[in-house]
């Protein structure tokens, strides 16, 4: 795996770099992370990503030591060499740090701080030419009051069980319901419909990462002039829906036209998903063109 690691302020390649099998991340997933890419080599909406990276930790008391200006140095430092040319995926990744085998956070002295930088590898052509399938999965969305959605952890069991689902019925995707039986969203996406003209996506009360794409979305929507609300959604709606779509900042802008056996729409991609993509490259072209973030 082509990969440079910063650990604790220190760059190596991938296969060099190493965190104590001590560290709380590794024994209870207790930790926060942020996945973040560039477009001109630049940390797209990098404010963004570093506010909610905050805002998971303090939901885990726990510190984020660096600055946001010594974050983005690091995350620069490790990037450097990294598919020159090209663009690059990073994953930040702060853990409670090592410490005795308890659930104590007094037993961890200092955080770890990991940044992971990759080649950006694109979405594939095929892909918005010919759309994706997704499947429901069983698993439920965690519920808000568990392991509460909305935090970016590295506590990420429900999102792997239901990828396993998705993974084992050749899908791309799986969209998990919450305990009210609403559509919440993917497991590494948000979600979107698109009915009537108007593109509908599940309010944060469904308890969900609130994605920093779908937010961006909302204004990438006034942008283009396409309304872009929140609304519960179930299942059953996705019979009605003209289009269906995902977000991510990895995969941006995805169509989905196939949910299990049921195709979605006319079972190809839709106009409003493909117009929305088109418009969020230009957005993101033009903002890391003018300024190093947003
Ligand atoms: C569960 C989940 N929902 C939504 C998203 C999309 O979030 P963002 O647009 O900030 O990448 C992700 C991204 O990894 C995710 O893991």
């Amino acid at each position: 795996m082509e990969a440079t690691v910063n650990v604790n302020g220190v760059v190596t390649d991938g296969d060099q770099a190493v965190v104590s099998v001590f560290d709380h991340g590794f024994l209870y997933g207790d930790g926060v992370y942020e996945t973040v890419r560039t477009y001109n080599r630049q940390p797209f909406l990098l404010d963004r990503h570093l506010a909610r990276l905050r805002a998971s930790a303090d939901r885990l008391a726990l510190d984020v030591p660096p600055t946001d200006a010594d974050l983005e140095t690091r995350m620069r430092d490790t990037m450097r060499r990294v598919n020159p040319g090209g663009e690059v995926t990073l994953r930040i990744l702060i853990t409670r740090g090592v410490g005795e085998l308890t659930y104590d956070p007094a037993a961890c002295a200092r955080p770890t701080v990991v940044i992971i930088a990759r080649p950006h590898s694109g979405i594939p052509d095929t892909m918005l030419r010919d759309g994706i399938s997704v499947v429901v999965a069983s698993v439920l969305r965690n519920h808000p009051r568990s392991v509460d959605p909305s935090i970016k952890s590295n506590n990420l069991l429900n999102n792997v069980l239901a990828m396993q689902e998705a993974i084992r019925q050749g899908a791309y995707e799986a969209i998990l319901l919450n305990h009210r039986g609403e559509l919440a969203e993917c497991s590494q996406s948000n979600l979107f419909a698109v009915r009537d003209g108007v593109v509908l996506t599940p309010p944060l009360d469904a308890g969900l990462l609130e994605g920093v794409t779908r937010n961006f979305l909302f204004e990438v929507g006034a942008d283009i002039g396409v309304a872009v609300n929140e609304a519960v959604l179930r299942e059953v709606d996705l019979e009605r829906v003209d289009e269906l779509f995902i977000t991510s900042t990895t995969r941006e802008v995805i169509p989905v036209v196939r949910v299990g056996d049921r195709p979605i729409g006319a079972g190809r991609p839709g106009p409003i998903a493909s117009r929305l993509l088109t418009r969020f490259r230009a957005l993101a072209d033009t903002l890391t063109r003018t300024s190093v973030t947003s």
